[in-house]
């Protein structure tokens, strides 16, 4: 029996010198020290010992079964010390290899100058409403005091879907729709796309797009509309930007007005992209007219209000000093890349 433990404990020996993994290890801790291994059963024959002989053997059992159980788990430790060191060297990044670059998009110019302009009148308390595309020829013309055979139509180049219903030709519907809407105080922008059938080229495009601005209170007049102005003009352009108005027509406003601000990159010196004048025209404005507030159920003895359109292209080719509104819609990323 003495013989018997000594060569397990060599057994075990040879075979924990042998083996690198961790499941072949408990295979090994199985096969002698489990309840039907090889060590319990020596122990378990102990029974058929003689007086003299059952503590000296018992003694070594005990010592073959500590170290059993000593060297496996020693083994168990070393073997996960070296699966862990196996998996940090398999997982090694090696940093000073090139990244992968995912290229990042941006807002179109356009958007960009957009989401500027409705920044700076949602921080002056103005929301935002929005009409349709395909609009009603009441909307676009009739309801603006522009009835048909009116000379203003001629010069909007209007798409007619049909004799009632045509692609707006400016944003100035909106206001109709959101006086029919709302009862004063009003105070709205409305930013969104135009239709004209021009020819495309440098300056002129069939799709482009304006934004809308209307007020209708008790005792709004013609200043307010110039400080509003003025306040947004120098937010955009910076704060020596100087404003103009100058007398104008439009059938939906009285009195109107064009609107300049000093050149933004001469401030009025006079250089190639004002054309000398020193100034930009860059909006049209008014005060809305009596018949347009009385159309929508605004009783124009009682209120007033103005209204102003600007054009995104505009403002956006003048911020940028870009020369030709084409370039906006060809999606070229040489071009869009650089804003
Ligand atoms: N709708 C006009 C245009 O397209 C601009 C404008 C808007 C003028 C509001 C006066 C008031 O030219």
């Amino acid at each position: 029996m003495k013989e018997k433990l000594q060569q397990i404990q060599t057994s075990v020996e040879e075979l924990l010198k042998q083996i690198s993994d961790i499941s072949a290890l408990e295979n090994i801790r199985v096969q002698y020290l489990g309840k039907k291994g090889e060590l319990t059963s020596v122990l378990r024959g102990m029974g058929s010992l003689s007086a003299e002989e059952r503590p000296q053997i018992g003694a070594l059992a005990n010592k073959v079964r500590e170290f059993l159980e000593k060297s496996i788990e020693e083994k168990k430790i070393s073997l996960e010390k070296a699966a862990r060191a196996n998996n940090l060297k398999a997982e090694t990044i090696d940093v000073t290899m090139p990244g992968k670059i995912s290229p990042n998009g941006k807002l179109h110019p356009l958007t960009q100058v957009m989401n500027e302009v409705k920044d700076i009148f949602i921080g002056m308390g103005f929301s935002i409403a929005q009409g349709p595309d395909v609009e009603y020829d009441y909307y676009n013309f009739e309801a603006l005091n522009i009835p048909k055979h009116h000379p203003a139509r001629d010069t909007q180049d209007t798409f007619y879907v049909n004799d009632n219903i045509v692609l707006r030709t400016q944003t100035s519907p909106v206001q109709v729709r959101v006086m029919e809407k709302q009862k004063p105080p009003i105070r709205i922008i409305s930013p969104g796309r135009v239709f004209r059938s021009d020819a495309v080229d440098a300056t002129h495009s069939p799709v482009f797009h304006q934004i809308e601005g209307l007020v209708v209170d008790k005792g709004v007049t013609m200043s307010d509309l110039k400080g509003t102005l003025e306040t947004f003009l120098k937010a955009l352009y910076g704060k020596d930007a100087r404003v103009r108005l100058r007398p104008h027509h439009f059938p939906f406003t009285e009195p109107s007005a064009e609107v300049d601000v000093s050149c933004f990159v001469c401030g009025g010196e006079g250089c190639r992209v004002c054309k000398n004048e020193g100034w930009i025209e860059i909006l049209g404005a008014g005060m809305v007219h009596p018949k347009v507030l009385a159309n929508c159920g605004i009783d124009p003895e009682i209120y007033s209000g103005f209204a102003f359109g600007l054009g995104l292209e505009r403002i956006t080719m003048g911020r940028y000093d870009i020369d030709d509104l084409r370039l906006f819609y060809e999606n070229d990323l040489r071009f869009l890349q650089q804003f």
